[in-house]
């Protein structure tokens, strides 16, 4: 099965497992988050299995989605978890998921998510600065707890992904260059409640080479070997390589786990140390949908046409933010949908019309699909946005006052809801109280 298969066509009717997405927003509404579990877990075995040869502790990433039931099935099937805030980190202990399995990442991690962290005796710190191992070092001690740490390097690599989530550039706010790296391996001692266990890396994403992995291996193994004393060498037993491992989201071939295992897993043998991974958008970006309804379509007197659906930029950022490109189509519909999307290109079917999907909200850069070769489709239609399982519903919001979506999780023949639809009532909940008479 590829990963689409989770997601397919049957009978001119759309389909997560063998249940028909129409059905589940009979019962849930519209727009929601609908997820695969089966494509989730295949995914995650998927990757571990690529680097099975150097036993990584895989960390999903949970930003990507933080989804308690999300977590739940993946520690289940082994996974570890990569987070960036003491709410993150709530969520991942809230699961029962084991904190040797936990590592903490940001630049901005404050004096009390490092205090929440070390009392729950999490595996290990991705330390950005030199004041934030100044702070974990003064937290421990007071805690009397060892800091476990691995310092994060930003290795000054463009990884050819989008400005805005590129994060290995020396410009970039993340990580410590190598003289700095250099220096705090060398004064290590001077912080006594400190293990440093090793270096951690990650570039950006989504990554669709293996280039840049690569580079920043062999910029890790150069420094270790040429700047690091026999001791330091030591304190390097593990690298974390991060995430960014990309999947397809038009549908166009891409590389899987196994091609960057192919490049990543010599080096990593050579450099000698345990590996982490940090995958989140492999895991679960192709594993979810984002289902709306049509609630109008406009046709300008000059010839466009727009769709006009319930879901919006707050439900899905990536297009707005990113100009992220998510594969839309009918949920019902006897188009074949293409095999890959070239927004703005050829027409491909000569039932398909040129349109902008949009949604409802109060900005002109509300747009989730711009210049769609689409079927037509009328008022009451729903529509499938694809792709959207990673950094959708966890980057939602509820501009505009709009109640965010339910998430349903499928699993072969059942669904169940993972998170019910807010509210309006939900919406006003900490406001309320403070309303003078
Ligand atoms: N590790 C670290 C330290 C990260 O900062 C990230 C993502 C990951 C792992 C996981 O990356 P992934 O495997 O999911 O690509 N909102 C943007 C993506 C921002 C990624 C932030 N960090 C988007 O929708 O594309």
């Amino acid at each position: 099965m590829t990963s689409f298969d989770f997601f397919e066509y049957r009978d001119n009717e759309l389909f997560c497992e063998d249940v028909k997405i129409k059905d589940i927003v009979k019962d849930a509404g519209s727009p929601a988050y609908i997820y695969s579990k089966n494509l989730i877990l295949k995914n995650y075995r998927e990757i571990r299995d690529a680097f099975a040869d150097v036993s990584p502790l895989i960390c999903f990433s949970v930003k990507a989605n933080s989804n308690l039931s999300v977590i739940k099935a993946l520690a289940d099937a082994g996974s570890g978890f990569d987070v960036v805030s003491g709410g993150e980190l709530y969520r991942v202990l809230k699961v029962g998921v084991s904190p040797d399995k936990i590592v903490f990442a940001g630049v901005g991690k404050t004096s009390e998510e490092i205090k929440y962290a070390l009392e729950n005796d999490i595996f290990m710190f991705n330390v950005e600065s030199p004041a934030e191992l100044a702070n974990i070092d003064r937290i421990a001690g007071s805690l009397d707890k060892r800091g476990r740490i691995a310092l994060r390097i930003n290795p000054d690599i463009d990884a050819k992904t989008h400005d805005k989530t590129t994060t290995g550039k020396k410009e970039n706010k993340f990580g410590i260059d190598f003289e700095s790296a250099s220096q705090l391996i060398k004064n290590i001692d001077d912080y006594n409640n400190i293990d440093l266990k090793g270096i951690h890396v990650h570039l950006g994403s989504p990554i669709y080479s293996t280039g840049p992995y690569v580079q920043g291996l062999e910029k890790v193994y150069k420094f270790v070997q040429e700047t690091l004393d026999e001791k330091g060498k030591e304190g390097i037993e593990y690298v974390n390589i991060g995430g960014g491992y990309c999947m397809s989201y038009t549908g166009e071939e891409v590389k899987r786990p196994r091609d960057y295992a192919a490049d990543i897993v010599p080096l990593i043998k050579i450099l000698g140390c345990k590996v982490v991974m940090e995958p989140g958008r492999f895991i679960i970006a192709n594993a979810g949908i984002l289902v709306t309804n049509t609630t109008y379509i406009k046709i300008a007197t000059w010839g466009k046409k727009f769709v006009i659906c319930d879901a919006a930029m707050n439900d899905l950022a990536r297009p707005s933010l990113y100009d992220a490109v998510h594969r839309a189509w009918p949920v019902n519909t006897d188009v074949p949908m293409p095999k890959v999307e070239h927004p703005g290109g050829e027409k491909g079917d000569d039932r398909l019309e040129l349109v902008d999907i949009v949604g409802p909200v109060c900005e002109s850069s509300d747009v989730l699909a711009e210049k769609r070769w689409f079927p037509d489709v009328k008022e009451g239609d729903l529509i499938a946005f694809f792709s959207a399982g990673a950094y959708g519903f966890t980057m939602s919001s509820s501009y505009n006052t709009r109640p965010r979506t339910c998430e349903i999780l499928v699993d072969g023949d059942s669904f169940s809801t993972i998170r019910r639809r807010e509210t309006y009532e939900d919406l006003i909940t900490g406001e309320k109280e403070f309303l003078s008479a």
